[in-house]
């Protein structure tokens, strides 16, 4: 039987009706056997207003939409990842968070060039070598993001000062791509080579590598990557291509040419930093255009914004929250199905809870957005009920 949440009378009901039983409901939950089944479905609920197990289960859980002997990790044949920061794996609920749920990681920025390489002759790797050993400590596949993201104001100033020709700068690409690849080599699985070259328009964005080098930096990163590491997968990754357009044209013919020239493009990243209210037939179609051309395809960075409005008191209401919900599994669902299994690289978060969140920490001039799967407090959302329900086939 097919399961939705549990639609809106029967949530009216259980929300009044929840205070007064909370009391209850605890004691209902101390009681129970440890033999209890995961959640009950809304639709095999008995009627609209008639409270199951279950539901006192989630009252005495104060909100958290886990399921009882789930987790991401276990549901899904391909890998969950989240991407983290390094400094917030001592915090024992984060930490705790990405153990149980999650067996990829990928960072924000402690494996980007100004992290990495931030003078030129100096590489610093502390950070991302922390990251890669909390992965290894907890057997989670890595996942490189990025070597190169194609926009100055993520290039360190020194590169962008530097003077020298074309030669100095292919020299440059190719060492900083040569020592970070090797660095992880049997560490990193998949690397993110090149981050966001393409504008919607289906031109190359202006940068420091175009400009030094023209459009051919783009395969001499790829090349590069290769060379260093023939065993890792390389990807291409960007936003917005999940519409299709003049960009995901671009990208498409890119991957071609490559290939043609024997330059190993492997996979493609869709970012999908999208909100609730985004239509997902499009994003199948381009999905499925990917996995036609033979790449991998990784759901590299997803987060969905609930939030229309910038004002602080900005809160998620239940409504929003199951919108929210409904279309993480809508988007996981289309990427099951239209993505073959040998070609499913995986789903990555962009963060873990939603202070973790960059729409939550600047970007944009964004704040008090609720994107991800885990609240604040790192309680399950109904985001996560929705994304892992799409993994049961509900
Ligand atoms: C963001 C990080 O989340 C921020 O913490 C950092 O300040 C800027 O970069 N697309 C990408 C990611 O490819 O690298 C970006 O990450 C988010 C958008």
């Amino acid at each position: 039987m097919k399961a939705t949440y549990l639609n809106k009378t029967t949530k009216f009901n259980f929300k009044s009706a929840a205070l007064g039983l909370l009391v209850f409901a605890t004691t209902f939950t101390a009681c129970k056997s440890s033999t209890d089944e995961d959640l009950i479905p809304a639709d095999e609920q008995q009627t609209e207003t008639v409270m199951s197990a279950s539901d006192l289960n989630e009252v005495a859980e104060a909100g958290s939409f886990h399921l009882k002997n789930y987790t991401l990790k276990g549901v899904f044949d391909f890998p969950i990842g989240a991407a983290v920061v390094k400094e917030r794996l001592e915090e024992p609920l984060y930490a705790a968070t990405l153990k149980k749920d999650f067996n990829r990681l990928s960072s924000e920025s402690n494996f980007k060039f100004k992290s990495t390489h931030p003078e030129k002759d100096k590489y610093t790797f502390a950070k991302a070598d922390a990251i890669a050993k909390f992965a290894q400590e907890n057997k989670m596949v890595l996942h490189g993001h990025c070597l190169i993201w194609a926009k100055d104001g993520t290039m360190p100033s020194w590169l962008l000062n530097y003077k020298g020709t074309s030669a100095d700068f292919d020299k440059l690409l190719k060492d900083h791509i040569t020592t970070v690849v090797s660095h992880f080599k049997g560490q990193v699985t998949s690397w993110d080579v090149v981050n966001e070259a393409i504008a919607d328009n289906g031109t190359f964005k202006d940068n420091i590598w175009l400009r030094k080098l023209g459009e051919e930096y783009f395969f001499k990163a790829f090349k590069y990557a290769q060379q260093a590491d023939p065993n890792v997968k390389l990807f291409y990754n960007d936003y917005g291509q999940e519409f299709g357009g003049k960009k995901m044209r671009k990208i498409m013919e890119l991957v071609a040419t490559a290939k043609q020239r024997g330059i190993k493009i492997d996979g493609m990243g869709f970012q999908m930093h999208t909100v609730v209210r985004i239509d997902v037939n499009k994003i199948n179609t381009n999905l499925k255009l990917a996995a036609d051309a033979g790449l991998l395809v990784h759901i590299s960075e997803i987060d969905i914004s609930v939030k229309y409005q910038k004002a602080k008191t900005f809160v998620l209401t239940d409504d929003l929250a199951m919108e929210q919900g409904n279309k993480f599994k809508a988007i996981v669902k289309g990427y099951m199905e239209n993505v073959p299994k040998k070609q499913q690289w995986g789903i990555t978060t962009w963060g873990v809870g939603d202070k973790d969140s960059f729409f939550n920490k600047g970007y944009k001039n964004s704040d008090h957005d609720y994107p991800l799967l885990f609240s604040k407090d790192y309680k399950a959302k109904r985001a996560y009920r929705g994304f892992i329900e799409a993994g049961l086939g509900r």
